[in-house]
């Protein structure tokens, strides 16, 4: 597998994400499914795996922990702190909470630490910046850490470039993870420039366009109750019509270039620059192998541009995020 550089890592160009194993689009698979997607990772050259405390409330991070600790010198572990799953109610059922207090951090560090049950994470996080207190204050949390040797760098995702500018004043900041495909532009307004300038790697979330940009693009009247899909107005039945009418031009580029859907929404990314960290997610082997042969196609600038022209921000009706959503993030949007 061709290696990037992440922070001071050297990694997979394609990285998994590892959320939709035990949280996100419906019901998780089951944890020995769980299990043989993240072997099978590993034994396919994947070096970079992307975690949470948010995904599946610690059951993600346990279950990476329970898998890849055995394996923990072959690869990059990058985990998220500053969003998780809080009893606020005291009744068993944690709901989502944006935390960005230094005591948190460094607690749901600790935490972290045993459910990954290792010594030292490589790339920590801040998942959302808490806008409730300054930026500073959590990457100090963050730095901190790295000082005490528990992580060994740290990562900001969904800031804008003006917040990881603050940021990097505190700590350098090793990588910056944001959505990005042809569908989600905003870190071209100007977080990409501010990585490049600042030498922070990006990695890019969320890259086949949960599920869109793929040759199983999802049926939306069958997402399940708990899909977070169903509140992302671009999957709303009458946007998601319209996005849809997208997908035969650019399902024929695919023809052309001799490439799968989620294969061209991966190779697009990589080529818009070295310093670029897909981590696609998902459930089964097939699609993991799919994805992982995206770093063998070569898209000429003609093709590039024509993707560009066919799926962007002009062309895409409905927002990545709800209004809800929106208010916790702090990018750039168009
Ligand atoms: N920092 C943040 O705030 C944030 C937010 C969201 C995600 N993330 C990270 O980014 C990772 C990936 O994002 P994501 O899962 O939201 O979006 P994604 O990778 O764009 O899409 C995942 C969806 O695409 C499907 N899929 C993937 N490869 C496929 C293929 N080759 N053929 C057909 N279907 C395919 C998966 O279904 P199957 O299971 O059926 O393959 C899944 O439903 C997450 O795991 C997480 O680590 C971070």
């Amino acid at each position: 597998m061709q290696q990037r550089k992440l922070g001071p890592f050297s990694v997979s160009a394609i990285g998994l994400g590892c959320m939709n194993l035990s949280h996100a689009y419906g019901a998780p698979p089951s944890p020995e499914q769980g299990e043989q997607l993240l072997l099978a990772a590993l034994d396919a050259g994947v070096t970079h795996f992307d975690t949470a405390a948010l995904y599946g409330f610690g059951a993600n991070e346990t279950l990476v922990g329970k898998v890849l600790s055995p394996h923990r010198s072959r690869f990059t572990l990058a985990s998220k702190c500053g969003m998780s799953g809080v009893d606020l109610n005291g009744d068993g059922k944690p709901v989502r909470v944006i935390d960005g207090r230094p005591e948190t951090i460094k607690a749901t560090c600790e935490a972290a630490l045993k459910r990954l049950r290792t010594e030292v994470i490589d790339l920590y996080y801040l998942h959302r910046w808490d806008k409730k207190l300054p930026i500073e204050d959590s990457v100090g949390a963050l730095a901190d850490l790295v000082r005490e040797g528990k992580i060994r760098s740290i990562g900001l995702s969904e800031v804008s470039a003006a917040t990881i500018r603050k940021a990097h004043a505190v700590h350098p900041v090793a990588a910056v993870q944001t959505e990005y495909s042809l569908w989600t532009r905003n870190p071209e307004i100007a977080v990409l420039d501010t990585c490049r300038e600042l030498g922070i790697s990006f990695v890019a979330f969320s890259p086949v366009a949960r599920g869109f940009l793929t040759g199983a693009p999802p049926d939306v009247a069958a997402f399940e109750a708990k899909d977070i899909r169903r509140a992302m107005p671009r999957f709303a039945p009458q946007n998601y019509a319209q996005n849809l009418r997208l997908l035969d031009g650019y399902q024929a580029i695919a023809r052309e270039v001799g490439c799968t859907p989620a294969q061209l929404a991966l190779a697009w990314l990589l080529h818009q620059g070295q310093d670029i960290l897909p981590i696609p997610g998902t459930t089964r082997v097939d699609h993991l192998l799919d994805d992982l042969g995206a770093v063998n196609v070569k898209l000429d600038a003609a093709v590039l541009a024509r993707l560009d022209a066919l799926i962007n921000q002009n062309t895409v009706v409905g927002s990545r995020y709800n209004d809800q959503g929106n208010s916790e993030v702090d990018t750039e949007t168009f």
